[in-house]
């Protein structure tokens, strides 16, 4: 597990987005795992001006993404995959038939839910993985007392999720309170990992998953036992820290 600190939201996303680029670069199909939230968003925008003054392509880039909320369509502002398209992906030359967000609103959702694991492993399984943290550990929509091994399935959203997500809806009232998540096993398999936070609101989150013990209670946590994982962070997200991560 490697610990970057960098001062700045910014400094952070610009130097996530370099890490990408290199490995889009080296591998031009490279299949790489998204994430939603406020934290990637720095990260996407650098990757589009990337893509527009570097010349970085994504045609032969695959993306899968780790989540999406169940009961919203499509078009539904705060779905993921209309997040998905506002912020990256119709910026960039993606192929759309290479994208993958599970879809919320299938009428068998167990089905949905092998389906898309069937997919990672017909697309040669997931080179990088960006991954934000809840403020309760929680990694994609595994929230506290996921199985560490779990697959892509349902799940119903934690309280505090529910909370911290209303902000993008009208009321919390209208946060779906189940989705569809990769699981932790389906994470842990990805060849690399990038779990990015930023803000002393993830300090404690942050800490937990880092410096704490690899329990279900911190999904996050799990990230101590992958072969190949980056643990990106600005100055806020580290202060919690103790341990080593000064640099
Ligand atoms: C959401 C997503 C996660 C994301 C997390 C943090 O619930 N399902 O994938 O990492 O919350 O989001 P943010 O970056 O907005 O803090």
């Amino acid at each position: 597990m490697l610990v970057l600190i960098k001062e700045t939201y910014d400094d952070l996303s610009r130097h996530t987005a370099g890490m990408i680029a290199d490995r889009i670069r080296r591998k031009p199909d490279l299949v790489l795992g998204l994430a939603t939230g406020t934290t990637p968003l720095g990260l996407y925008r650098e990757l589009i001006r990337l893509h527009r003054n570097d010349g970085l392509s994504f045609a032969r880039v695959t993306t899968f993404n780790l989540d999406e909320y169940i009961g919203l369509p499509r078009t539904h502002p705060q779905s993921y995959y209309h997040f998905m398209q506002e912020n990256l992906f119709r910026h960039i030359d993606v192929d759309p038939t290479a994208i993958y967000i599970p879809d919320g609103m299938a009428p068998d959702i167990d089905a949905q839910c092998e389906w898309y694991e069937q997919q990672i492993v017909r697309r040669g399984g997931i080179d990088v993985q960006i991954l934000g943290i809840g403020a309760n550990g929680h990694i994609a929509f595994n929230e506290p007392g996921s199985s560490l091994g779990s697959r892509t399935r349902i799940k119903t959203l934690a309280d505090q999720t529910v909370k911290d997500n209303a902000r993008f809806f009208k009321t919390a009232d209208e946060v779906p309170k189940t989705a569809i998540t990769m699981g932790i096993g389906t994470i842990m398999e990805a060849r690399e990992v990038f779990l990015v936070a930023s803000g002393a609101g993830k300090a404690a989150a942050v800490k937990a998953a880092i410096e704490g013990p690899i329990t279900a209670m911190v999904p996050a946590s799990i990230i101590q036992m992958h072969r190949k994982a980056y643990v990106l962070l600005d100055r806020d997200a580290a202060s919690q820290l103790t341990h080593t991560f000064r640099g």
